[in-house]
């Protein structure tokens, strides 16, 4: 078992400088790769696999996508995983993290029909990590949700907690055994910021200030249900580790001595790290409160009678807390604040 994962692609946060000026990792630091289910399986409509909020974009919308690319086949990695093993392997990496496609899995999106197809697939590509000494982290949710369930509103559906955590279930109880490290989201800002509070990514909702704090209600809720449920039930006996991993663009204050910049970045860092990082991570739970002020004021500000930002209540808060067994964090870029005004 590695003493610390790395998650994301970007920059090291451990390191220490050796006698002779080299830097070096830590003894036990474990290096690995990730990709998502729907980058790289193609496949999409075959073997039972039903059709993701991505298929759906990419087939019904190309233009939102640069070059019109669609993940019909993707890198195939759905016929040709034994050759991307054979890949991870040659690289010499620790672990490898993927994610499922729940649509493969369970083609209404609810556990009413288990497809075989789908459990097979996936076993297939345990057991050829496993051959070649390769530890599995998965991600359940990156992304590719079953468009059945998006025709139900997707992540705006509280229902959605249960569906998920159904989901969750029957992964644990099915794949349990060869996995030790989960991830139940991967970047739930981008899924809920972009995804249903604009259109850059599927299922493109656009419902700016509102559908994105929907979703982020429904997808924290149903995080915490995986969490407990996991905890409680198959922890005892499986002994792995279940977390959340959480991007975040940094802001940093081009000017440390400038109150009003040192103000705006950790704005924008509540606003976009803290949105769930808060909730999970802090003792207080719920939503940073600048993210709570700053909403209410700007709800008011329109005239509404309430946020557009409901608070958890206290059962919630409660639940949500600690619902985490570490942090994963994905980094891509970091900006200097010169001063500018942001704003929910
Ligand atoms: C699957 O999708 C491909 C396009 O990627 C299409 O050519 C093919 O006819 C589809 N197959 C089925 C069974 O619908
Ligand atoms: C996980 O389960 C353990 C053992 O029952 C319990 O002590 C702990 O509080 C649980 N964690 C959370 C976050 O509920």
């Amino acid at each position: 078992m590695p003493h610390s994962v790395l998650i994301g692609f970007a920059v090291l946060v451990i390191c220490h400088t050796s006698q002779a000026g080299y830097t070096k990792f830590p003894d036990g630091f474990t290096f690995g790769v990730a990709t998502a289910a729907h980058q790289i399986e193609g496949a999409w409509n075959v073997s039972g696999k039903s059709e993701n909020v991505w298929d759906r974009l990419s087939h019904t919308r190309p233009e939102m996508i640069a070059d019109g690319t669609n993940g019909d086949i993707a890198c195939d990695s759905y016929n040709r995983y034994r050759e991307d093993v054979e890949e991870l392997a040659y690289m010499g990496v620790d672990f490898y993290r993927f994610s499922f496609s729940w649509a493969r899995i369970l083609p209404s999106g609810r556990v009413d029909f288990v497809n075989p197809d789908g459990i097979r697939y996936y076993h297939d590509l345990l057991d050829a990590l496993a051959e070649k000494n390769i530890e599995p982290l998965v991600t359940l949710f990156h992304w590719d949700l079953p468009q059945t369930l998006q025709d139900l509103g997707g992540w705006a559906n509280p229902k959605m907690v249960d569906y998920f955590r159904d989901y969750a279930d029957l992964c644990f109880k099915e794949f349990g055994g060869k996995i030790k490290s989960w991830i139940a989201f991967n970047e739930p800002y981008e899924i809920c910021e972009d995804a249903y509070g604009d259109e850059k990514k599927a299922p493109a909702i656009d419902s700016h200030g509102v559908g994105n704090y929907l979703c982020s209600d429904t997808l924290l809720k149903a995080h915490a249900e995986a969490y407990h449920l996991y905890n409680e039930t198959y922890r005892p006996t499986q002994n792995g580790r279940i977390m959340i991993s959480i991007n975040s663009i940094w802001y940093e204050p081009s000017d440390t001595n400038n109150a009003e910049q040192v103000t705006l970045a950790e704005v924008a860092n509540q606003f976009k790290f803290g949105w769930f990082a808060h909730p999970i991570f802090t003792e207080e739970g719920g939503y940073p409160s600048v993210m709570v002020e700053n909403v209410a004021q700007q709800s008011a500000a329109e005239g509404l009678p309430k946020s557009r930002l409901e608070q958890f209540d206290q059962y919630w808060i409660d639940r949500i807390k600690g619902t985490s067994d570490f942090l994963g964090i994905n980094h891509y870029t970091t900006h200097l604040i010169t001063g500018a005004r942001c704003g929910p």
